[in-house]
């Protein structure tokens, strides 16, 4: 059996894990919102105020810090005035990216505050900069969150909502590159200063976290001139990351039916997530030293082909055990860069690409990256903690990546938790890990894997895959040994 040796040093801190790093993404695209969390108060689905009562509830359990919304590219052509007011009123729209289906705008502001507001977790808008004006953003933003006796509070009132919301994310923006807007850097970032200068703080103890449209992966010009341009007027930047197996958007490589090569590929690029950070940490850096401005990754995960006979708009996927070997890699990754990294939303939370839960009318099922967020909830708001870890490798076809990977935290109660990671699908690991700075008396865990590098959960069998207790660590005095399975991942309290 292959051995690494991690030695964690808990007498080494870095920085918190900002447990909006956990954040996520919900956009009015395919069955995300309508069917996943928005069913309507007069649905037979149990529901609060047309909020589904299973997916509410699920997602609870994952103590989910932020939601960011309405988009993605929908938020550039979402115009939120037609969200408000008696819901048989509202105009419908087009969804032009989206499967072109109608949008009837019955989830609008106030029902995605309600959303917010029962889930306890931050609200995170994203503003339309594509195809609206200054005036339409301003506007959004007092309406949301102005107390005084103003149009826009008053038309808030008038529509049944008395006090102001709290909003404290607001993105002006997305992919401004592309297809919200398809700019230039050097143009974006004008018109990031002109529209943030109208998105006004009203609530004195709650100012608004500006978040400016980042780059697309390795874009690293876009980083550069929106740092060198707005960074006084910034709280964050954003950066969009998707994981796909082949270098083709057309044919992205399917979500369940893949051999070696694809396992191999998927996590090979996942792992790239390091090096984004590094750069565009690096050019970050040139321009804030302090690191004031967050990195908000705020859309990443998997992207396969849609499920077969599925709305190819709808980016409706499966999820597997590989799923959830890409969450864990892309959470070590970010907590080593937590003291850049303010967020992270994962793209989406319900049916939508890599997603938690998955519906089928009234039924839902949970998914493997589900339990990786439930098991990783250890790690929200904790004290990053050093390892050095030496590995081997798991080389496939030439090409080779790190089979072990290793993150551990404090918590405020003192208690210190190591996530490990195992990529490769055929070998178990013994890890030999030396403690220092902590004095453990036992340790406990769970393990996330399956037989099949493929394994995953479906309407007729939803706990196929699901964390199970972990009995492969063994402590010695200041010695842990971990046999960690292949294709797995792992969380120890220690
Ligand atoms: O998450 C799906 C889409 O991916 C988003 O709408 C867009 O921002 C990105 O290209």
């Amino acid at each position: 059996m292959p051995t690494a040796t991690l030695a964690l040093r808990a007498d080494q801190s870095g920085p918190v894990i900002n447990r909006n790093i956990y954040g996520h993404f919900a956009e009015h695209l395919g069955r995300c919102i309508y069917e996943g969390l928005w069913v309507g108060p007069d649905s037979p689905i149990p529901n609060t105020r047309g909020i589904r009562h299973d997916v509410l509830a699920a997602l609870k359990h994952l103590n989910i810090p932020v939601l960011r919304w309405p988009g993605g590219c929908f938020a550039d052509e979402y115009h939120w005035k037609d969200g408000i007011g008696p819901r048989e009123n509202r105009p419908s729209m087009i969804n032009t990216h989206w499967g072109a289906v109608v949008e009837n705008n019955h989830f609008g502001t106030h029902e995605f505050m309600d959303l917010v507001e029962q889930l306890g977790c931050e609200a995170y808008i994203c503003g339309n900069v594509g195809s609206g004006s200054v005036q339409e953003m301003m506007e959004w933003v007092e309406y949301l969150t102005s107390d005084a006796q103003s149009p826009m509070a008053n038309l808030r009132r008038a529509n049944g909502r008395d006090a102001a919301w709290k909003v404290k994310y607001f993105g002006v923006g997305n992919e401004s590159w592309g297809c919200g807007g398809n700019m230039r850097a050097e143009y974006y970032a004008d018109q990031y200063r002109r529209y943030n200068t109208f998105v006004k703080n009203y609530q004195r103890d709650l100012p608004v976290y500006r978040i400016g449209c980042g780059a697309n992966a390795f874009d690293y010009h876009w980083t550069e001139v929106m740092m060198r341009e707005a960074t006084p007027l910034m709280n964050g930047l954003s950066l969009h990351y998707y994981t796909l197996p082949k270098d083709d958007w057309f044919n992205k490589g399917s979500a369940t039916e893949f051999a070696e090569d694809e396992w191999f590929t998927t996590l090979q690029k996942t792992l790239r997530m390091e090096e984004l950070l590094t750069k565009h940490g690096a050019i970050m850096d040139k321009y804030d030293p302090q690191k004031k401005v967050g990195l908000i990754v705020d859309e990443w995960g998997t992207w396969y082909n849609v499920e077969p006979g599925t709305n190819p708009g709808f980016l409706y996927q499966q999820n597997t055990l590989r799923d959830a070997i890409v969450a864990g890699l892309n959470f070590h990754i970010f907590h080593a860069h937590a003291d850049r990294v303010a967020m992270a939303n994962i793209a989406q939370t319900v049916n939508v690409l890599q997603a938690m839960v998955l519906t089928d009318g009234a039924k839902m099922l949970l998914t493997p990256t589900y339990h990786v967020f439930e098991m990783f909830k250890v790690h929200h708001d904790a004290t990053v903690l050093r390892t050095d870890l030496i590995t081997p490798d798991y080389a496939f076809d030439g090409k080779h990546i790190p089979a072990v990977s290793a993150s551990a935290s404090r918590n405020q109660a003192g208690q210190v938790h190591l996530s490990l990671v195992n990529t490769h699908p055929h070998e178990a690991i013994t890890i030999t890990t030396t403690i220092a700075g902590h004095a453990a008396k036992s340790v406990s865990g769970r393990v996330l894997t399956a037989d099949t590098m493929n394994a995953r959960n479906t309407f007729d069998a939803t706990a196929a895959i699901a964390p199970q207790s972990f009995d492969g660590a063994k402590l010695g005095g200041d010695t842990l040994t971990v046999t960690l399975p292949a294709k797995s991942v792992v969380v120890l309290a220690l």
